[in-house]
């Protein structure tokens, strides 16, 4: 049996049964920093409305500050058996300042607090995420910018379709992760409102300051309705999709990285460091990092379908079904830094080999369309050049040979308007170089790209770089 601390209506205790399988101290005892921030910013409010005296918010404060300071130095543990960590905080800080302690909780449930905390939380992960991303984009204009002439087929289908450039292939991977970073910092921007003074459902009877209290955290305002302010959990599922995106973006990258360190490709090679071996088979290399990464965008994916079917039946305000929340949004951050962690320096360290790019470029008539444009310059209508081109493809197929090796009188049974000049039309340096409209994979191209994409990256991380005072979403209250 467990004595609870809202034990004021029952006659029994309750069985301690359904006390572990309510508890949830196991998973939101990570939130205790935010916690203590959240009741920091709420005893400040108390006491300069006149709901507390300077006395109980100096205890408080003090009571609060030492309770984060001993669970940081591990001299405090958390106590398994607790409801919650909102709940194991607050019974602590009465265990050290007595009636001050119990007078916190004025004006406030834990419904508004955990609605509270969890934005807290995220709002710091989101930071920590978009920092890795960050770096992560960084990496790839690093890698892009020593690569702009580096030669390597383009695909469709997984087929040779056209030659691009390492350095364009890389690009193409930061534009989506800046997408990545500019949906995480969407999110945060709607996530960082406060449901503080929402209280239990209703608001309350005492002249609260949620303004205040919004202000005190950083964030931009309160939330305007207090039923609303309990049991929206928006935050979390955009979140949660956020990440369920960019995981999907990491896993196709994964998916190619897979690929190219395969015999069959040997694009790239990964540093020893970030591969593993066989305990059977002496040869092999295999790229568990990439696979795992594969691998657990499926849980991903299930977190923001977990919380939204968590979600979807629950009638206005709280319900219990919401503390659910918690394992599934941090398992979602969890994962994705995990997956960050070994990700940007095993792209740091790989070798490419840029021959069996540019050997694989070679094959596979990837110069084509380049054959048919020659021709379209040449006056020839595209769809009738499309179709000579296919009838050389089939005759080189034939003759087993390229288009760069079929001799010029073969050209010239097609057309008379084939001369010498096919040669440098179809040759693999004009197919990159050539292809300079806005975007492609010339190396201006790529230059420019780079350039965009670095700027952009500044721009929207400008304001998780400026951890200054003047920061908007630095809380005012200090721990
Ligand atoms: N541990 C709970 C949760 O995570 C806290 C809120 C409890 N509120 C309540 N009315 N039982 O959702």
């Amino acid at each position: 049996m467990a004595q609870m601390m809202w034990a004021g209506r029952s006659s029994k205790e309750v069985d301690s049964k359904v006390n572990d399988f309510n508890s949830s101290i196991s998973f939101d005892g990570r939130m205790y920093k935010h916690d203590i921030l959240g009741s920091l910013a709420h005893a400040q409010m108390l006491y300069e409305r006149n709901i507390i005296n300077a006395e109980d918010h100096a205890a408080i404060s003090q009571g609060l500050r030492g309770i984060y300071a001993d669970i940081e130095s591990g001299a405090l543990q958390l106590d398994p058996t607790a409801e919650d960590i909102h709940m194991f905080i607050e019974a602590e800080l009465t265990k050290r300042c007595g009636d001050a302690g119990k007078r916190l909780h004025t004006s406030r449930s834990r419904n508004d607090q955990v609605a509270l905390d969890i934005r807290l939380y995220l709002r710091d992960e989101i930071k920590e995420i978009i920092s890795m991303l960050s770096e992560l984009v960084t990496v790839l204009c690093d890698i892009a910018e020593k690569n702009t002439e580096t030669i390597m087929p383009g695909y469709t289908h997984l087929q040779r379709a056209q030659p691009i450039t390492f350095g364009h292939h890389m690009m193409a991977y930061a534009q989506m992760l800046l997408r990545d970073i500019d949906r995480l910092n969407d999110t945060a921007r709607r996530m960082n409102v406060s449901p503080l003074g929402s209280c239990a459902l209703a608001g309350t009877t005492y002249e609260i300051d949620r303004h205040l209290t919004a202000a005190l955290l950083g964030m931009e305002e309160p939330m305007v309705n207090s039923l609303d302010g309990v049991s929206d959990r928006d935050s979390c599922i955009e979140l949660a999709n956020d990440i369920a995106i960019c995981m999907m973006h990491l896993s196709r990258f994964s998916e190619e990285i897979i690929l190219w360190s395969s015999w069959e490709f040997k694009f790239i090679e990964l540093d020893d460091a970030y591969a593993t071996g066989s305990s059977i088979m002496p040869q092999k290399k295999n790229p568990d990092v990439t696979e795992l990464i594969r691998g657990k965008t499926g849980r991903c994916i299930g977190d923001v379908v977990t919380l939204l079917t968590m979600m979807k039946g629950l009638p206005l305000a709280y319900n219990k079904d919401m503390q659910e929340d918690k394992e599934a949004i941090f398992d979602a951050v969890d994962t994705i830094k995990m997956c960050l962690i070994p990700f940007i320096p095993m792209l740091k360290t790989m070798t490419l080999y840029k021959d069996n790019m540019r050997k694989a470029a070679a094959k596979g008539f990837i110069n084509a369309t380049d054959c048919a444009d020659y021709l379209v310059k040449k006056g020839m209508p595209f769809r009738d050049a499309y179709k000579i081109t296919g009838g050389l493809v089939a005759r080189c197929t034939e003759l087993n040979t390229t288009l760069e090796e079929l001799p010029l009188e073969e050209y010239r049974k097609q057309t008379d308007l084939f001369d010498e000049g096919v040669y440098n039309a179809i040759s693999l340096d004009t197919c990159v170089l050539k292809r300079g409209s806005f975007g492609g994979p010339a190396p201006e191209c790529v230059e420019a790209q780079i350039k965009i994409t670095r700027n952009k990256l500044d721009e929207l991380c400008r304001d998780i770089k400026t951890e200054d005072d003047n920061s908007k979403i630095r809380p005012k209250v200090v721990l």
